[in-house]
């Protein structure tokens, strides 16, 4: 047991211990530099990728914040920028690249600025030489395992000046209290586990994030109960595949248990999660779900294809009729709920037939949305050796008549909410639209509405007038 227990791979007390004198030695520094220019340096963190990127940016926000800096949105008043990488698809890669690209004439203009690259990108050996040699001016480089060492990098390139181009630790652990600067007062995420297993073909992630560890229950349900005693009414708990949680801590708690436990907690809150692997897609989870009070009934489900032969291929380890035979049950139990998924198109020799066997799938399944991706291949994973390399051209062809097929299906998904008054959580005012306040439901679906500013950060009962594919529209109950 106890072997078990170390093998649960926390980063120890004495290393945290270590970094919060890194932090107060910064802090020192920091304060030095308010008394004399009347102001806290700023810090700048931009975050490409997933939600558990965007997770761990707020811990770098929380760490910058403890050595006593004030987080900016301008990239142009910071004294420390961070650019937290996504190496998931070739776009996401050279969007960083070319954002580090752009932070050259910045450090031109302030040779105080230390510029960080951090996240999955800089996992990879070959980003790594080149932000070396291509990218001179970037300080700091650490790769995903390395998070909670980041006061000692930036301590250190202080101190000495020299870059600090690290790779990873050889060892990926859980670090527990590094402080966190949530984006959102109503919004938070909770990673219940890191890294994944399962090695799909085509996908970068367990290389650059390493084998799954899942952090302990009683560290998930405090952080939560903190959560909500805030005041925080949605919490999404995070892991690249949420239905491997506990095989790692000893603590004969599952995913599912997980979920009981929290559901405990009282108080005017959903819960979500992402994401969930359809090859171990319990029975008992969907149970728990459809049980509980504060789950949301939600369900993201990525499937990836229709094609049993490209889900093979894929190495995805379930077939069709195993995933439908899971959205079938979850609609059996909870009728209401709203089911979203990923599909790749031009995997390496997919068919035409292939191909439309995933628009056969999407007709079947009637999920309320997806998110589709054109297929990249990723340097070092196996499918990006395979032959058969699907030509651009033919990927944009599928892309398209995939997104047309899903439109009319989320429209239809969609159209039923008329004339229906449903709970939908207020972000406040719209991003694109300055004249409307926007929100999201139960399930995850965007809503406008005329709202008023104490709205944001609430549940409201919205009356829906008016769907379309991606949105709907409605009038607020007062
Ligand atoms: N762990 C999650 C997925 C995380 S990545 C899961 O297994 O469901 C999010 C999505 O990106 C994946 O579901 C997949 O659809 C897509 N994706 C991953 N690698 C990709 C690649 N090389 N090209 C295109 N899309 C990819
Ligand atoms: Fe990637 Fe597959 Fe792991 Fe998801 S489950 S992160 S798609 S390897
Ligand atoms: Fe997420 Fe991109 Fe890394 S999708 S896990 S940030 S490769």
């Amino acid at each position: 047991m106890e072997e078990v227990m170390k093998k649960n791979r926390t980063v120890s007390a004495e290393e945290m211990e270590r970094q919060k004198e890194y932090i107060a030695r910064i802090l020192a520094e920091n304060e030095r530099y308010l008394a004399e220019n009347g102001s806290r340096p700023r810090a700048f963190v931009l975050t490409l990728g997933c939600q558990q990127n965007e997770a761990d940016s707020e811990r770098l926000a929380g760490m910058a914040v403890a050595m006593g800096y004030e987080m900016t949105d301008t990239p142009e008043e910071a004294r420390l920028i961070m650019v937290n990488t996504c190496a998931i698809r070739e776009h996401a890669e050279q969007r960083a690249l070319s954002l580090v690209g752009q932070y050259k004439h910045l450090k031109a203009k302030n040779s105080e600025l230390i510029i960080v690259i951090c996240g999955c990108m800089v996992v990879q050996e070959h980003r790594i030489n080149d932000i070396k040699f291509k990218y001179p001016y970037v300080d700091i480089l650490f790769g995903t395992s390395s998070i909670h060492r980041f006061p000692e990098f930036l301590y250190e390139k202080q101190r000495r000046g020299r870059r600090i181009l690290r790779s990873d630790e050889t060892e990926y652990l859980v670090a527990e209290g590094i402080p966190v600067h949530r984006e959102s007062s109503f919004r938070a995420w909770v990673s219940v586990m890191y890294g994944c297993n399962n090695f799909c073909s085509y996908c970068i992630v367990p290389y650059v994030r390493g084998r799954e560890r899942s952090r302990r229950r009683d560290e998930i349900v405090a952080e939560v109960r903190t959560l909500v005693a805030e005041g925080y009414r949605d919490i999404t708990l995070l892991g690249q595949n949420v239905n491997s949680y506990g095989k790692d801590t000893g603590e004969n708690c599952d995913f599912a248990d997980l979920l009981a436990e929290l559901d405990k907690i009282e108080g005017d809150y959903w819960i979500h999660f992402m994401t969930s692997h359809p090859k171990d897609a319990s029975r008992k989870l969907i149970d728990v779900m459809a049980g509980s009070k504060h789950m949301a009934r939600h369900f993201h489900l990525p499937m990836q294809s229709g094609s049993d032969r490209v889900l093979r291929a894929m190495n995805r380890r379930y077939d069709f009729e195993k995933y439908i035979g899971i959205v079938d049950y979850i609609r059996e139990k909870m009728p209401d709920a709203v089911i979203t998924s990923d599909i790749i198109v031009g995997f390496p020799q997919e068919t035409e037939e292939n191909f439309e066997a995933t628009l056969t799938a999407l007709g079947r399944a009637r999920f309320d949305m997806i998110y589709s991706f054109i297929y990249s291949p990723r340097k070092g994973t196996p499918a990006a050796e395979m032959e058969g390399q699907i030509p651009a051209a033919e990927k944009s062809r599928r892309f398209e008549r995939l997104l047309a097929v899903q439109n009319e299906i989320s429209l239809g998904a969609n159209q039923p909410m008329v004339g229906k008054t449903i709970r939908v959580l207020c972000d406040g005012i719209s991003k694109n639209n300055k004249l409307v306040y926007s929100g999201r439901s139960e399930g995850g679906k965007i809503v406008f509405f005329e709202g008023e500013p104490s709205d944001t950060g609430n549940f409201l009962a919205v009356t829906i007038e008016r769907a379309e594919p991606f949105a709907l529209y409605g009038t607020v109950n007062r």
